[in-house]
């Protein structure tokens, strides 16, 4: 196999049964973001096909983006398009830089194809960041795809002063992203996820507006949910999303809930604390998407994440009403050739159905 393989995909494959394989593949793939050869490389192995979608005002190749928590610091950013992903979302970034929880925090449940992981926002904060991402733009590394930013709430901030933390992070990283993804549904940073009720939500998405104000600006922001939330509070955060004039709501972070372990290496990893990703969390995932396009009559733009690995999983959340998508475990357990190969299934069913493009294709599952 060729020196590409050999770097990225056996190491993300075979070997990431921790967090030091995962740091070895992004290693490898940020040696191949400043060189055109090493991209044009990457890229005659694994582009994807053209499948256009217009959503967030912009026009994406196809609807398949790299999910958050891949690339937490933006070091492969120019990478990911050669991989085939049509957008790419940086991050979790917080105001300040933090370590995140101790060590081991990721782990593999094979036979699930299911990822554990309690990162807790290991990142060099928003500063530290928006300057890397300054000496990109220079040195004209900045990728010709749409970059959303994920932005999470520092750790040793409480909630009550959450809403400056996130704005002050979202204000230091505007110019450099084209859309911005606020977390409020990471398992691993105590308290969190209460952001996700009302008061507390609204106070996070008017400070965070003010900010697109600011800056007279229709940079989309966008709000990504927990699927541990029940239904009623999904479309309350969906109302909040649509009364605050945010763009979207990407579906879904990780899950605490745990699936049936198939084997002990499954049952170590299960037991663990943090958030469950990858094929067990689809179909949660489809039904948050489902719920969310419903309640809103498919008027706000939705994202499908969670065990999205293949063209059926992928449809089936498009179906569901995401015009958007991304993944992060497929990348893992599949290797990279998943999302060309994602696309080009995606591709044939719209033929198949006799759409004139994947936009016909969204929320048709409630027509
Ligand atoms: C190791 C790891 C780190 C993650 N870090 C973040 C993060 O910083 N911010 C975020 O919004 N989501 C984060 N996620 C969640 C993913 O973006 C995605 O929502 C989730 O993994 C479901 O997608 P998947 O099943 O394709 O992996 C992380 C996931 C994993 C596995």
């Amino acid at each position: 196999m060729s020196l590409a393989w050999r770097l990225l995909a056996r190491p993300i494959i075979s070997r990431l049964d921790s967090e030091r394989s995962h740091d070895l593949a992004l290693g490898a793939l940020s040696k191949f973001d400043n060189s055109n050869y090493g991209k044009s490389v990457l890229s005659r192995m694994f582009q994807s096909p053209d499948l256009p979608i217009h959503a967030l005002g912009r026009l994406f190749h196809h609807p398949l983006g790299l999910a958050a928590g891949m690339d937490k610091g933006a070091r492969a950013l120019s990478a990911w398009p050669a991989l085939g992903f049509s957008w790419i979302e940086y991050g979790g970034i917080t105001r300040f830089p933090q370590d995140g929880n101790p060590k081991p925090r990721m782990f593999r449940a094979n036979s699930e194809k299911a990822l554990v992981n309690s990162m807790g926002f290991n990142n060099p904060g928003a500063s530290s960041v928006r300057d890397s991402l300054i000496s990109r733009k220079s040195l004209g590394n900045w990728p010709n795809v749409p970059v959303a930013a994920n932005i999470g709430r520092s750790k040793k901030v409480d909630n009550e002063q959450a809403p400056a933390d996130y704005s002050q992070t979202l204000d230091t990283l505007w110019n450099h992203a084209d859309m911005f993804v606020l977390n409020v549904s990471s398992p691993n940073t105590p308290g969190l996820r209460d952001l996700q009720q009302e008061d507390l939500l609204e106070n996070v998405l008017s400070e965070c507006t003010k900010i697109r104000d600011k800056y007279s600006s229709d940079k989309p922001i966008l709000l990504k949910l927990s699927p541990d939330n029940d239904d009623e509070l999904i479309s309350e955060m969906a109302d909040a999303s649509i009364k605050f004039g945010l763009d979207g709501i990407v579906a879904t972070n990780t899950t605490i809930s745990r699936p049936e372990p198939k084997n002990t290496q499954s049952r170590i990893a299960f037991s663990q604390s943090g958030g469950v990703s990858g094929r067990p969390l689809h179909k949660r995932s489809v039904e948050v998407i489902s719920n969310i396009y419903e309640h809103t009559n498919g008027k706000i733009t939705i994202v499908g994440v969670g065990g999205i690995d293949s063209s059926e999983s992928a449809w089936s959340s498009i179906q569901s009403g995401a015009s958007l998508l991304q993944l992060y475990s497929g990348l893992v357990f599949n290797g990279p050739r998943v999302t060309s190969s994602i696309v080009r299934g995606l591709k044939s069913r719209v033929k198949e159905y006799g759409f004139s493009g994947v936009s016909e294709a969204v929320g048709y599952g409630h027509r």
